[in-house]
C-alpha cells in the first residue's frame, strides 16, 4: 500500500498542492467538504462558518483542475451559487494544459425546480447543465432547456450512474462533486466516488447540523484508503482514495 504524505499546508507551494490533487485515473468522481471535528456539515445552516483560508486554498485548488462542479439544488440555492468565476492566475493554470477558462457548472434537482432567471445560467461563461428525473415538470425542463442542457435520467430519483456517464459523453471526465449531503449519499449509496476529500475543522458544534452524507441508509461501507494529510492551524485535510 503506498505510503500516507503528513504535510504543513504552508509548506507546501500551489504546485506541489495541485501534485497532492492528482487524479488517480483520467474518469474521476470526487467529492469535498469540510465538516466540524464532530461531523456537522453546517453551522447555521451553512458551510462558510466551518470554512477557512486554509480550507478554502483546497477548495479554489479542486475548482481549478475539474472539468465539471457538481452540486446539488439545496447546496445551490443555500450558498447562493452565482457563474462559476476563476482568479486570472487560475483560467491562465488551466490554459496552459488546453482547459477552458472555467468548468461547467451542473446543478442536480430531482424536480427541475431551479429559476432559469438565476445568474448562475444567465451569466455563465460556459452552458451549465442542470441533472434532473426524466420525470420531472415538462414545463420546467422546457424553460431550463433555453439556458442550459438538461440530463434528464431516472424515474421518480435522479439515475445518478446515467448521469455521470452523460457528463463523461460530453468529455467532461474530471467530476468535481461539492454537495449537498443528499447528493453526496446517492453517490456513495451508488458506489460512484472515486475519492473524498474532507477538511476537517478544529470545533465541536453538538446535535443538530446534518452530516456530509444524508438520505437512506446505505447496503455497503465503502473502503476508502488515505492518500494523505494536511495540517494547517488546527484543520486537517483528509484526502480519501476508493480502496
Ligand atoms: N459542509 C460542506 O462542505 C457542505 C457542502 C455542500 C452543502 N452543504 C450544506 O448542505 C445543505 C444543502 O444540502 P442538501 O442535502 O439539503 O441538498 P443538496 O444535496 O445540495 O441537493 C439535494 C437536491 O437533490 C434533489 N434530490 C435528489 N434525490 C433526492 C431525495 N431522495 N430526496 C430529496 N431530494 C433529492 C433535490 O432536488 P429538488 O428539490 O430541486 O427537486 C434536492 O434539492 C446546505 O445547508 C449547505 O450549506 C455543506
Amino acid at each position: 500500500m503506498p505510503d500516507v504524505q503528513y504535510r504543513r499546508l504552508d509548506e507546501l507551494s500551489d504546485a506541489e498542492l495541485h501534485r497532492m490533487y492528482e487524479p488517480v485515473e483520467a474518469d474521476w468522481l470526487r467529492v469535498n467538504f469540510v465538516s466540524s471535528a464532530d461531523g456537522a456539515a453546517t453551522l447555521d445552516g451553512l458551510s462558510g462558518p466551518l470554512s477557512g483560508e486554509a480550507d478554502k486554498r483546497v477548495f479554489k485548488v479542486l475548482r481549478t483542475r475539474c472539468d465539471v462542479l457538481l452540486a446539488g439544488s439545496g447546496t445551490v440555492l443555500a450558498e447562493g451559487y452565482g457563474p462559476l468565476e476563476l482568479s486570472a492566475e487560475r483560467v491562465a493554470w488551466r490554459a496552459e494544459r488546453g482547459l477552458p477558462d472555467v468548468p461547467v457548472m451542473a446543478v442536480v434537482s430531482r424536480s427541475a425546480r431551479l429559476d432559469p432567471n438565476a445568474p448562475l445560467f444567465t451569466r455563465a461563461k460556459r452552458r451549465p447543465i442542470v441533472i434532473c428525473t426524466a420525470d420531472a415538470a415538462v414545463e420546467q425542463m422546457a424553460d431550463l432547456r433555453e439556458v442550459a442542457d438538461v440530463i434528464a435520467v431516472g424515474t421518480g430519483a435522479v439515475d445518478y450512474r446515467a448521469a455521470v456517464t452523460a457528463l463523461r459523453e460530453r468529455g467532461l471526465k474530471q467530476i468535481l462533486c461539492e454537495g449537498g449531503p443528499t447528493l453526496f449519499g446517492s453517490l456513495v449509496a451508488d458506489d460512484l466516488v472515486d475519492e473524498f476529500d474532507l477538511t476537517v475543522a478544529p470545533l465541536l458544534v453538538g446535535g443538530g447540523p446534518i452530516r456530509t452524507a444524508e438520505g437512506p441508509t446505505s447496503e455497503a461501507a465503502r473502503r476508502m484508503r488515505l492518500g494523505h494529510v494536511i495540517e494547517a492551524g488546527g484543520n486537517l485535510m483528509l484526502r480519501y482514495l476508493r480502496g
